[in-house]
């Protein structure tokens, strides 16, 4: 247990992404009222879920990660969760019969309500307000009052989850099921931080909170905040990381090299994926740092089109998850999950698939608050391409 670390160490730190709040003095009160609710997750299930990224970093079984890119407070009813867990378990049960070992399906889901922002503002005819930051700190209308960021959002966030996770617990009482999200609001990450077995912190928010690419400096507050807590960590590595970043920030959030602690999600784009993926798998090999592997075919694919709507092309996803693929296999390594952005709903937010959605169709079904994801056809034909790569594979014995 690091000596200086306490579950508000982050706050000495540069905290990028920062929400601020008008009053202070509100955000405070809302913390701690936040730090006096009942933790939204389970010990048994957190330490559950590092014992199975351990073993799909052995290749013994598969991580399936996928939701929505902002989970909306709206979104917090039972039909839409349910479509949304009959999705990911439907794809999960035709990925079983080609992994070794189980499927592990984990939603982003009861808590990715807070987003990083590339750009602080967001114009629309010619008016400039602050940008939506996920419903955790402002709303999504295009308002000068509803993007003034609003402590009480905290508890909304906190009362959201744990509705989510009850209709979870009803639908799926025979499967396991894990929850994650990014690790971005540390007021609200710190305040359900509590301490668990033999003495040691755990963030009680959700099983697998992840440290997204625009937070993850090393002197950053998220880092400072992640490596001190005992749950699994995800890492997103995105196209501007470098090995020395990994193996520094690694050395920070597992130093013991403890198995199943750290899930590395790879979203390097299709065009560098193959010189970028082998000098961060190589960097681990020879630093001996115990990883899983992930990829997240989505966030480095993002294109725009012309009339400026931001989308992916099934294709495109398809091949950076075949080349990350290919490229773990042949260094010795495995590729041991998936994470993609997708929803159950008929929405037309991604390009190509089987009914060949084009840009002409984006508009008729775009509802995404941020991210294009994958619709329900668009998720099941990447997971029916991915199983054909697998039999393929096994039968050239690879
Ligand atoms: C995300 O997963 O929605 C996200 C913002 O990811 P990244 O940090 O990889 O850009
Ligand atoms: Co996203």
């Amino acid at each position: 247990m690091p000596d200086t670390w306490t579950p508000t160490s982050w706050s000495h730190c540069p905290y990028p992404q920062a929400a601020t709040y008008p009053h202070a003095a509100h955000l405070a009160q809302a913390v701690l009222q936040l730090s006096q609710k009942k933790p939204l997750v389970h010990l048994n299930n957190i330490l559950q879920l590092k014992r199975l990224i351990a073993r799909a970093g052995r290749g013994q079984a598969f991580i399936l990660q996928g939701g929505d890119c902002a989970e909306s407070f709206n979104d917090c009813r039972p039909a839409m969760i349910r479509s949304q867990l009959n999705l990911i378990m439907k794809m999960a049960e035709l990925l079983a019969p080609y992994i070794n070992g189980p499927v592990v399906p984990i939603g982003r889901i009861a808590g990715q309500y807070a987003k990083p922002r590339s750009s602080a503002w967001e114009q629309q005819q010619g008016i400039t307000l602050p940008s939506y930051r996920g419903d955790l700190i402002n709303a999504a209308k295009f308002d000068e009052n509803a993007r003034v960021p609003n402590p009480a959002r905290l508890l909304k966030g906190h009362r959201s989850a744990a509705i989510t996770l009850k209709f979870i617990h009803e639908k799926i009482k025979s499967t396991e099921f894990y929850t994650s999200h990014e690790a971005l609001h540390l007021h609200y990450e710190s305040a359900l931080t509590r301490r668990g077995k033999q003495g040691r912190w755990y963030d009680f928010s959700t099983h697998l909170p992840w440290l997204g690419i625009r937070t993850s400096q090393l002197d950053s507050a998220h880092v400072e905040f992640l490596r001190g807590i005992a749950n699994p960590i995800g890492i997103k590595i995105g196209p501007d990381a470098t090995p020395d970043w990994l193996i520094s920030l690694l050395e920070r959030l597992n130093p013991q090299r403890e198995a199943g602690r750290i899930l590395l999600i790879t979203r390097l784009g299709v065009q560098h994926v193959d010189h970028l993926l082998p000098t961060f798998i190589q960097a681990t090999q020879t630093h001996n740092h115990p990883v899983t592997w992930a990829c997240d075919p989505m966030h480095g694919n993002n294109l725009q089109t012309q009339s400026g709507i931001k989308t992916r092309h099934l294709d495109t996803v398809w091949q950076e998850l075949q080349r990350t693929f290919t490229i773990h296999q042949t260094h010795q390594s495995h590729l041991g999950g998936l994470h993609l952005e997708m929803t159950p709903a008929s929405v037309t937010e991604c390009l190509g698939g089987k009914t060949n959605l084009s840009e002409s169709d984006l508009k008729t079904a775009y509802h995404s608050l941020l991210d294009p994801r994958l619709n329900q056809q668009q998720a099941l034909e990447l997971i029916e391409r991915f199983t054909d790569l697998l039999t393929a594979r096994r039968h050239t014995n690879f």
